[in-house]
């Protein structure tokens, strides 16, 4: 990646869109890609868009939903429920209309059991499918073939009565793992990549790709101290196998030949360094940096993160920073608000688009969405329903609220997970006509961030070697700046710099108060309760 050149997806804002919770257009209960369609326009191409530039779709292929379309029956199909290729290619059309791109999920490293070259790998021993899969005997005198746990809870070893052998998972049973040395099965998956980039996708989220490859002769990983038994082990036979920067090129490859897609992938472990080794011109374009989703609410921590990331990635891989999304188990504004929900969005908005790297939204979190408490007997996710009340994914993931109508405006049906019970004081219909709105506050930064090079393009400047009360960081490009600042406390807070700033004159450009009077006095700067903002130096 040359330095200077700006690529579209390294200046773009992504919105993550978990389809089945957007909008329904056939009264099920599910949302569906018409129903995406429909709401096109709130997210770009009318004056009272969010702004966004690209959507990252969750699965909508063939699947039986034991971890809601994380499970492929069918790589290249629509899942009836969801619409059909049809459909699919008119979103395309209609996303590009208005300068949308569209990613989609590839899930290649396990399929649904359901698919069928699993139904036919599970058949019988001499299959030409069997070795698409991981199949193995017991080991001599031990129980599994080695001591490999899945991540979802408990072996990641399941037995086939009928052939006599375990197959491996690393997520549910139902989620069989794909061999990789299988060439053939290799071969099919790429068949798949162009299949969807032929139907005119921008690129592709790929989930969990750093498991692709196990060690070849499957060795035990070494015990640790943790808390589950996957917790228990170094996954150094599982995860981030050499074979995966050879694997990750042919991929590359492809994508290449269609000028302008873009890949960013999911891994486990979420290391900084190890995110570098996966990113390049021969890799992947990105690689999420999920910890801003375990960050307590302390600007110290994020600033810590925030420079480590930067120093791992350097001036040849490209940040990427989330604060929630469909595996949290909670939605950052029920993280974070507290008392003050939005308040802190707005702070916590601030922060995710004004950092060096592409930002991915969280359906609703523009709104301010909040998590549903839901009860055990309300959980739909298996992974949810074993983990309660620890670890909930269904509470972050409930419908859209669009209006204060029933269903929040995301069905005329029964939604398939509760909708908020205070939709009706919080919805993007209401939001939008309030000028003081997270949502409007939202709309404010994405057209500020279009506006500024310095806020796309510029260096990641922190202001304060060790912050305690707020965050301020400067973003340049060279003589272009802007400063951030932000209170992360429900108090007023003095911050004071510890270096000279490059300018003398500064404007404000966006207070998250509607009376602010913030302005910078030498190296110090006032801030009203977890009030944000960004100034433009001036001249
Ligand atoms: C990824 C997905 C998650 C899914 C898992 C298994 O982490 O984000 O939702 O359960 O992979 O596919």
């Amino acid at each position: 990646m040359e330095k200077d050149a700006f690529l579209w997806w390294q200046e773009a804002v992504f919105y993550h869109i978990y389809l089945r919770s957007f909008m329904d257009s056939n009264d099920d209960g599910l949302g569906d890609i018409c129903g995406l369609i429909s709401r096109l326009d709130y997210l770009k191409g009318s004056p009272d868009s969010l702004g966004i530039d690209a959507i990252w779709l969750s699965p909508f292929h063939p699947s039986p939903d034991n971890d809601f379309g994380y499970d492929v029956a069918d790589y290249c199909d629509i899942d009836p429920r969801f619409g059909t290729l049809t459909d699919f290619d008119h979103l395309i059309h209609e996303a590009h209309k208005r300068d949308i791109r569209i990613m989609i999920d590839l899930v290649f490293n396990h399929s649904s059991n359901q698919h069928p070259w699993f139904k036919e790998s599970r058949s019988s021993k001499d299959n030409p499918k069997r070795d698409w899969y991981i199949w193995r005997d017991a080991r001599l005198g031990k129980r599994w073939p080695n001591n490999w746990e899945s991540i979802f809870g408990g072996k990641a070893w399941e037995w086939n009565k009928a052939t006599q052998q375990f197959f491996y998972h690393m997520f549910l049973k139902e989620q069989p793992d794909l061999n990789w040395r299988n060439k053939k099965a290799q071969e099919e998956l790429m068949q798949t990549v162009r299949f969807w980039l032929d139907r005119g996708v921008d690129g592709f989220r790929l989930d969990v790709f750093n498991l692709w490859f196990k060690h070849q002769d499957l060795p035990d990983n070494p015990p640790r101290i943790g808390l589950r038994g996957y917790d228990r082990q170094h996954h150094i036979y599982d995860i981030d196998q050499p074979e995966m920067v050879e694997a990750l090129a042919g991929f590359r490859n492809i994508l290449n030949s269609y000028p302008g897609s873009v890949s960013i992938g999911e891994f486990l472990g979420n290391k900084p360094k190890i995110a570098a080794l996966y990113c390049s011109e021969q890799q992947l374009h990105m690689v999420f940096n999920f910890d801003f989703t375990g960050c307590p609410w302390n600007p110290k921590v994020f600033q810590e993160n925030i420079l480590e990331w930067e120093l791992a990635l350097g001036d040849f891989c490209w940040p990427c920073y989330v604060l929630s999304n469909h595996d949290g188990p909670r939605r950052h504004v029920s993280r974070y608000g507290k008392r003050h929900p939005d308040q802190v969005a707005k702070v916590a908005a601030t922060m995710l688009l004004t950092l060096r790297g592409t930002p991915f939204l969280y359906y609703g979190e523009e709104i301010g969405m909040l998590n549903v408490p839901l009860r055990r007997g309300q959980l739909v996710d298996p992974v949810s329903r074993r983990y309660y009340p620890f670890h909930s994914r269904d509470q972050g993931r409930t419908p859209m609220q669009w209006d204060a109508t029933q269903h929040a405006g995301f069905s005329t049906g029964n939604p398939w997970l509760p909708i908020h019970p205070k939709y009706e004081s919080r919805n993007v219909k209401s939001q939008l006509s309030d000028p003081h709105s997270v949502l409007s506050f939202y709309r404010s930064l994405l057209q500020l961030r279009r506006e500024c090079d310095a806020l796309r393009q510029g260096q990641f400047v922190p202001l304060q070697s060790s912050p305690k009360l707020g965050l301020a960081y400067l973003r340049s490009e060279g003589d272009n700046h802007a400063l951030v600042a932000l209170n992360f406390k429900g108090k007023p807070i003095r911050i004071q710099f510890d270096c000279a700033l490059p300018h003398d004159s500064w404007k404000l450009a966006i207070s998250s108060h509607t009376n602010s009077d913030a302005g910078i006095h030498g190296k110090e700067m006032l801030l009203k309760p977890f009030e944000a903002v960004i100034f433009f130096s001036d001249g």
